[in-house]
């Protein structure tokens, strides 16, 4: 990496904001944090106090316009996520912004197609693909340890985790979609990730609401709205089946009556399976005829961090993206059709293609 200080804004000075992005951009030597914007002015104000940012915006189009910016990271409701990651594009700054890429497969190849007329780059904040557990298991599947793929396990369920009741993510125009839409959008892509994103045939499953109406399962330190709109699901369940014969079964919810919070990804091939539950990997498989499970001692390496480094990076150097703007639009395509299946209540398919650049691409 050379020397050159890059210059950082952000967009939408909410939590994640800080939590994540500025907390990690401030401590990389080669970024010069600049400037801050929210409508909510009080919000971008609080921040930019507390980092040291001089340039303090209520309007992204005038900080972009004003600031010449190297990149900026997009922490706003998931709507404007296209909108903004495109204005900043024309203006020739790279984009990092948050999951989910858009709220449908359309937005999101608005992006890819601004990206790519812009020659700039546009990561994904899709954190769980850069924990060392993920970085492991991509290895260990892309070696050939699993032998045939052949079904996939994900989920995401919380008994009291609504992410805000009655505040945007409960919004389907703001939001996109409910859990499907915030926690899908985590960890069946990280499943599907890890098995090299193939080509999805079809597409069934439903959502359910049942918790819209209680105050008692907001998550912890999210303030709710009681006179908001809630109108998205807090359970979506569902399976894919892929075009080379694999399945996916999968499950998120925001509130459920269960004992414990869960997550899970499990992958089973002809010969062997990994399972990652809870953030615990674990591999199993045949020894002399008797089956084990083997629990790799991973390197406790600072994980966040990496997302943040790995894009100055790829600004820097033109190394290859981990969560490019192209997952995006394959993730959206398959949650799009979850959609309609759910609506429906019947499965949908994917028009069949050959190569996969177009089926990125494509929906
Ligand atoms: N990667 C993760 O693990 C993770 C975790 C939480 C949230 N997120 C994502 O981050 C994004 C923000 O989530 P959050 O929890 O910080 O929400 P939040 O509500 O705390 O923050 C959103 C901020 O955007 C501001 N905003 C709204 N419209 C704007 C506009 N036109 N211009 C500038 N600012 C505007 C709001 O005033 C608010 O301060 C979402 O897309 C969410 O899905 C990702």
């Amino acid at each position: 990496m050379n020397n050159k200080k890059l210059r950082y804004g952000l967009i939408g000075a909410g939590s994640n904001a800080e939590r994540k992005h500025l907390n990690n951009y401030m401590t990389l030597a080669n970024v010069e944090l600049v400037s801050i914007c929210d409508v909510n002015i009080e919000s971008a104000e609080r921040l930019a106090k507390k980092y040291n940012i001089t340039k303090v915006y209520s309007n992204y189009e005038e900080m972009l316009d004003k600031e010449e910016l190297d990149l900026v990271s997009i922490c706003t409701p998931n709507f404007l996520h296209a909108e903004i990651s495109t204005y900043a594009l024309t203006k020739g700054v790279n984009v990092h912004c948050e999951k989910p890429l858009a709220i449908n497969a359309n937005e999101a190849q608005k992006i890819v197609d601004a990206k790519n007329q812009s020659g700039k780059q546009v990561m994904i904040g899709l954190n769980n693909r850069f924990t060392n557990e993920a970085v492991f298991l991509k290895k260990y599947i892309d070696s050939g340890y699993l032998g045939e793929i052949y079904q996939v396990k994900a989920g995401w369920i919380r008994r009291s985790g609504i992410p805000g009741r009655g505040t945007w993510f409960t919004n389907k125009d703001s939001a996109g979609g409910g859990v499907m839409i915030d926690l899908g959008v985590h960890y069946l892509d990280l499943a599907l990730y890890l098995i090299g994103m193939p080509a999805p045939s079809y597409v069934t499953g439903a959502i359910h609401q049942n918790f819209s109406h209680t105050t008692t399962r907001n998550r912890n330190g999210y303030k709710g709205n009681p006179n908001g709109i809630f109108n998205v699901e807090d359970t979506a369940v569902g399976f894919i089946g892929l075009q080379n014969g694999a399945t996916v079964n999968f499950e998120f919810s925001w509130a459920s009556n269960i004992e414990q919070d869960k997550t899970f990804i499990e992958i089973l091939g002809t010969k062997g399976g990994i399972s990652l539950i809870n953030g615990e990997v674990k591999i199993h498989s045949e020894l002399l005829e008797t089956c084990v499970d083997i629990s790799p001692v991973l390197n406790p390496n600072i994980k966040l961090k990496n997302e943040f480094e790995h894009f100055l990076n790829s600004i820097l150097t033109g190394e290859e993206l981990i969560a490019p703007a192209e997952h995006g639009v394959y993730m959206m395509n398959i949650i799009d059709h979850f959609y309609k299946a759910a609506s429906r209540k019947e499965p949908v398919f994917f028009e069949k293609v050959k190569d996969k650049v177009r089926l990125l691409s494509s929906f």
